[in-house]
């Protein structure tokens, strides 16, 4: 399975993904202290981050998820969000916090922080392990995020490459010529 993915390849080591999760479950404690949020994962690349965090997390919180296609399954985004996978939980007046694995051009999270807006959550916040900045094209703002990575196909820890390594337990780079 990881052929193509040698020790060279790594970009971020378990421990270092560790405790950055560690530090937004901090964050995230703090801010909710009296509060029951509302984490919504973004299926698929969030599930694990986000089974790691509420993991960490010593408060009342709920747990849905969204599924939204906007990259196909190779690594070009297509431009556009849309809604393949709505909550089963009612927003409307929640304080939501949207939990993905990467921001990467923005469009993504932008949609989705814009529909539980529009649904009539109560707060909405954004939550990501991973944050690509430079192919950012939708300016989306960030409450908490783990790691800046580089201009690179990485994948691990939930992130694939047509739907492989997500169960890759570290975070890794692919190879160009190797895609
Ligand atoms: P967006 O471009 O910010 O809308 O990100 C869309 C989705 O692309 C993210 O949720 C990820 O699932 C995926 N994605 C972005 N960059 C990478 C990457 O480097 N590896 C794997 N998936 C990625
Ligand atoms: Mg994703």
């Amino acid at each position: 399975m990881t052929d193509k993915l040698t020790a060279k390849n790594i970009l971020i080591e378990k421990a270092k993904i560790d405790s950055a999760v560690d530090s937004i479950a901090s964050c995230i404690e703090r801010d909710y202290k009296d509060k029951i949020p509302l984490l919504i994962g973004i299926l698929k690349g969030s599930f694990v981050f986000l089974s790691d965090l509420a993991r960490r997390l010593p408060l009342d919180i709920e747990i849905d998820f969204v599924k939204v296609a906007s990259y196909g399954s190779g690594t070009c985004s297509s431009g556009q969000a849309k809604l393949l996978h709505d909550t089963s939980i009612d927003v409307s007046g929640r304080d939501v916090i949207v939990v993905e694995d990467i921001v990467d051009t923005g469009i993504t999270t932008s949609f989705v922080c814009d529909y539980m807006k529009n649904r009539g959550a109560g707060t909405v916040r954004l939550c990501t392990l991973l944050n690509k900045p430079s192919r950012r094209q939708v300016d989306v703002k960030i409450d908490y995020e783990g790691i800046t990575v580089p201009d690179k196909f990485i994948v691990g820890y939930g992130l694939d490459c047509a739907e492989k390594y997500r169960n890759l337990p570290a975070i890794y780079f692919i190879d160009e010529e190797k895609k």
